[in-house]
């Protein structure tokens, strides 16, 4: 997946905290750029969204900037150094007693400039207070302690608005791993890259909306290409957009292996999902004759055939989708070999992943939920793996799952992630909209319906997963409780109206 220009290259690419400190060293000691130069960008860039929240709101009457003891502290103080200089009523609240050099030069320069300071932490503040989070950066390690905790348990029962510097205290900037008491922030203004912290869950819940700020940052000539990535609404649209074949039969047929007994439900989504996509013909594959009856009695446009689950089945389908509510044991025993010898794209959900084996090469993508990617991590590596220890570490159980088998991996929930080799793309889209039944086969059939369209996996699990979010909001949006049938009804509207998206950071240039 290419980016589509300079500037989403900026905002879409995402880097480690080593990665930024590499870039500060990098621009600092070898390029000889002063670090005060760097910070009076970064905190330019900060001042200007605080300045604009102030002034569009005349109910804010004082910002107050907590600092804590590095560089973001620095930040913090230079933030309150220029909006005073700008004419906003501001206070720098100094959390930490010890300060590194950078950051009681900050001080100094606030004290000459007659910057209100506190030593202490006054009540917390009420909503006509804006609330700045110098504490911790991307140098911050393990549960925030002493007194820059105390300070996070201050202001977490201040209510006005809140904006972090470049990462909220609290949030692990490389996972999105959040520690009790962390900054929840509205809006976070982030340096040079954003960070996956900011985008996956549950940091995602804690960063709010997030601005790049470019500050002069230069990336060091060895530092290889980020591996991970945010999934971009403009390349979203671009494959959204294609000319649609004339022909339903040149818009490929979306086989769909699933729907039992008790479950033709969820075969049922996934093929309403792979129409609504542009699937030119969808057909379930059931062994179950009480299936057929009811699915024919539910979706005239889906078709359904009776045969057993081996390779080759459904034989007029271009792609297939394996595992939408398919709980009938004896198709179960023939999964492993459907995996292994049906060489045609495929995306294999629910039950069906517990039959995934390793590395295998042809196209597939796989789209488990934590639950089901711990069981696959477990059965297939040496490691033991819980839906808990999955959401603590999305990212790398992603990449681990990719690497085992081969395939794409679309590890589900909030901030889904999408692995491929090492590579690893977050999306911004979706919500709690899409926490509902059959909302997962939904997906799949969306999915199914792009690798129909051409769509090489990736980028049909990256555009898949987006589109499905979106549908998701767009469904929420129109009618509070949406549930399955309603985001797969609004796939369309989701293709058509995909290019920007609120969760897509903004870019600012310090
Ligand atoms: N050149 C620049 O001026 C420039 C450029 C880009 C970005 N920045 C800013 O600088 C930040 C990085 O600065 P930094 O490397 O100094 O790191 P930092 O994020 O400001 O934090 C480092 C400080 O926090 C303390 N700390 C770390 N983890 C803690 C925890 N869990 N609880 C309590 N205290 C903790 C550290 O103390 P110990 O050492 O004792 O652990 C250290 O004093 C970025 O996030 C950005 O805001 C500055």
């Amino acid at each position: 997946m290419v980016p589509m220009t300079e500037a989403s290259d900026i905002v879409g690419e995402l880097w480690t905290a080593a990665q930024s400190a590499q870039a500060d060293g990098y621009t600092m000691d070898a390029c000889g750029v002063p670090s005060l130069i760097l910070m009076e960008r970064a905190a330019l860039c900060v001042s200007r969204e605080v300045a604009a929240l102030v002034c569009n709101s005349p109910e804010l009457e004082r910002v107050l900037v907590l600092c804590g003891p590095g560089n973001n502290g620095g930040d913090g103080l230079a933030v309150a150094r220029q909006l005073h200089g700008w004419g906003i009523a501001v206070a720098a609240c100094l959390a930490t007693a010890k300060r590194n050099k950078t950051a009681e030069a900050q001080l100094e320069l606030c004290r000459i400039y007659g910057v209100e300071i506190c030593e202490q932490l006054p009540e917390p503040a009420g909503p006509e207070v804006v609330i700045v989070d110098g504490l911790l950066g991307t140098g911050s390690r393990g549960a925030p302690r002493g007194a820059v905790a105390e300070a996070l348990r201050w202001a977490e029962k201040c209510v006005g608005p809140k904006l972090a510097i470049d990462v909220p205290s609290g949030v692990v900037p490389d996972t999105g791993y959040v520690y009790e008491h962390a900054f929840r922030a509205g809006r976070t203004v982030t340096f040079k890259r954003s960070k996956s912290g900011l985008h996956v869950t549950p940091g995602r819940d804690f960063a709010g909306a997030v601005t790049v700020a470019t500050i002069g940052l230069l990336r060091p000539p060895q530092q290889s290409q980020p591996p991970v990535r945010l999934i971009e609404p403009a390349f979203v649209a671009a494959i959204s957009s294609r000319e649609p074949a004339a022909h339903k039969g040149q818009r490929g047929h979306v086989g769909i292996v699933g729907g039992s007994a008790g479950t033709p439900g969820a075969a049922v989504l996934a093929g309403v999902a792979a129409l609504r996509a542009g699937a030119g013909l969808a057909t379930i594959c059931s062994d179950d004759p009480e299936v057929a009856r009811q699915l024919l009695a539910t979706r005239p446009e889906l078709m359904n055939v009776q045969q057993a689950v081996k390779p080759g089945v459904l034989a007029g389908a271009s792609v297939l989708v394996v595992g939408p509510g398919l709980t009938s044991e004896r198709a179960q025993q023939q999964l492993e070999g459907l995996y292994r010898d049906d060489p045609r794209p495929a995306v294999w959900d629910a039950s069906a992943l517990d039959f995934v084996p390793a590395g295998v090469a042809d196209p597939r993508v796989l789209t488990p939920h934590p639950g089901e990617a711990a069981r696959m991590l477990t059965r297939l590596s040496d490691g033991s793996w819980d839906s808990m220890r999955v959401q603590q570490n999305r990212l790398d159980a992603a990449r681990q799952l990719a690497a085992l088998t081969g395939a794409v991996v679309v590890l589900k929930g909030a901030g889904t992630v999408v692995a491929a080799g090492d590579r690893l793309w977050i999306c911004v889209s979706g919500g709690p909209a899409l926490a509902t039944a059959g909302s997962g086969d939904c997906l799949a059939g969306l999915i199914g319906a792009l690798l129909a369209a051409g769509c090489s996996p990736t980028d049909a699990a990256c555009a898949g997963v987006h589109l499905h979010g979106l549908a998701g909001e767009i469904a929420e949006h129109a009618r509070p409780g949406a549930v399955a049938l309603d985001i797969a009804n609004c796939i369309g509207q989701a293709m058509r109206d995909c290019d920007v998206h609120p969760r897509w950071p903004r870019l600012v240039r310090g």
